[in-house]
């Protein structure tokens, strides 16, 4: 960790209920700020689909996990307790990462991520400044030894979400993932070698993106690259052949999904329902896990997101056979309310509380997590 103060538990939950405090005013009115981030309607309308069960069920599928504490080992003060993972050759404090999220403006009108002398335009949130946001979530991952993932979003000509992405990375010697979206072949082939020259850890592409509606195979915008369309795992091996870097598929749901995945040469995958915007009534992500899991083996990394919200969360996702956990809108709302300090204090919270869990089960270092630290209730 550089610069961010070490607190204890406690004060970091008060910093935790501050930040949110200050932010809430900013995310109003599709996000209330809540002190816990639980996707219900019809309190949350932060995601898109109407009537938004999947964000809902992520969350629930969790709160069915529990863990299973046993203190009778010989330990330590709670020192020797150690969360830290490789990703791709970067070590990281604790397997937590940001989820990628575009266009701060458009998610909270209101927000503090705001360009001066610049107006916001057909409604379209042109005064966005991504930068801002961007650099805050990269910084503030970097600063508690995660690393930051930024979005992509439709071309603007007032609003440039990638560029400023790539330029949050590159001042962060290139610790963060950039992810782009299933554009026409050239379009995407342009983006990694920017990618790729911004130095980024690894490249990803959220292929579950086709379902979001302003950006489905119908819609054509004035200044949109092409459109957004699935690709088989022979188009998406010879688009990514244009890099060396590593490069992670998000938005697999299926064990079908996870070995097309294998074939299209990625080193990585995000089981993601994009928080239930893209698809409404899928299931939960923790529900496939395990599946995806048994399809796949140890040839290719697992991340996963969707309703993770505390250090006990990523626990039970580590014993069920994820390599790491992304956590979205709770960081999103930590980047309104404090910038990066905002981002740290959430994520250092986060992941005192895997620690926590690790010490109050035994287990010294993530591999110790194993499938018996965990109880799935029987109605999962
Ligand atoms: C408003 C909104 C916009 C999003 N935009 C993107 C995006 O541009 N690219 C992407 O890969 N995922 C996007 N996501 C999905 C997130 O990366 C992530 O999968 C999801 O938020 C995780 O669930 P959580 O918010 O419950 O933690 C978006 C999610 C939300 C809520």
């Amino acid at each position: 960790m550089s610069d961010v103060t070490q607190l204890m538990y406690m004060e970091l939950r008060r910093e935790w209920n501050r930040i949110l405090d200050e932010a809430r005013p900013r995310v109003a009115p599709r996000c209330k700020a809540c002190r816990e981030c639980d996707s219900r309607r019809p309190r949350c309308m932060f995601v898109s689909s109407e009537r938004g069960k999947s964000g809902e069920r992520n969350y629930e599928k969790l709160q069915q996990i529990h863990l299973a504490a046993d203190t009778i080992y010989e330990g330590g003060n709670g020192d020797e307790i150690d969360a830290s993972c490789m990703f791709f050759g970067e070590k990281m404090s604790a397997p937590v990462f940001n989820a990628p999220i575009a266009w701060i403006k458009n998610a909270f009108p209101a927000s503090h991520f705001k360009k001066e002398g610049v107006e916001a335009v057909d409604g379209r949130a042109t005064d966005s400044d991504d930068y801002g946001y961007t650099k805050a979530l990269i910084k503030g991952c970097a600063d508690v030894g995660s690393i930051g993932w930024v979005a992509d979003s439709k071309h603007h000509p007032l609003v440039h979400f990638f560029a400023d992405g790539l330029q949050a990375i590159r001042e962060q010697n290139g610790r963060g993932v950039p992810t782009i979206k299933s554009w026409e072949k050239e379009e995407m082939i342009e983006r990694i070698q920017r990618a790729d020259a911004a130095g980024a850890v690894a490249i990803a592409t959220d292929i579950d993106c086709v379902g979001l509606g302003d950006m489905s195979i119908n819609a054509k915008y004035d200044s949109l690259p092409g459109v957004v369309t699935p690709k088989s795992a022979a188009q998406l091996k010879e688009i990514f052949s244009v890099t060396k870097r590593p490069y992670i598929l998000k938005g697999i749901m299926t064990p079908q999904g996870a070995v097309k995945a294998c074939e299209a040469g990625a080193s990585a995958i995000v089981i993601s329902n994009h928080a239930g915007n893209s698809l409404d009534q899928s299931l939960a992500t923790i529900e496939v896990l395990e599946d995806i899991k048994r399809a796949v083996g140890d040839e290719i990394k697992i991340y996963i997101d969707g309703g993770f919200r505390h250090g006990e969360d990523v626990f039970k996702a580590i014993a069920m056979g994820a390599d790491g956990v992304l956590i979205g809108r709770p960081v999103m709302v930590a980047a309104e309310g404090a910038e990066a300090y905002g981002v740290s204090i959430y994520l250092q919270k986060v992941i005192w509380e895997l620690k926590n869990a690790m010490r109050m089960t035994g287990c010294r270092t993530l591999k110790d997590i194993t499938r018996d630290k965990i109880y799935i209730s029987k109605e999962f």
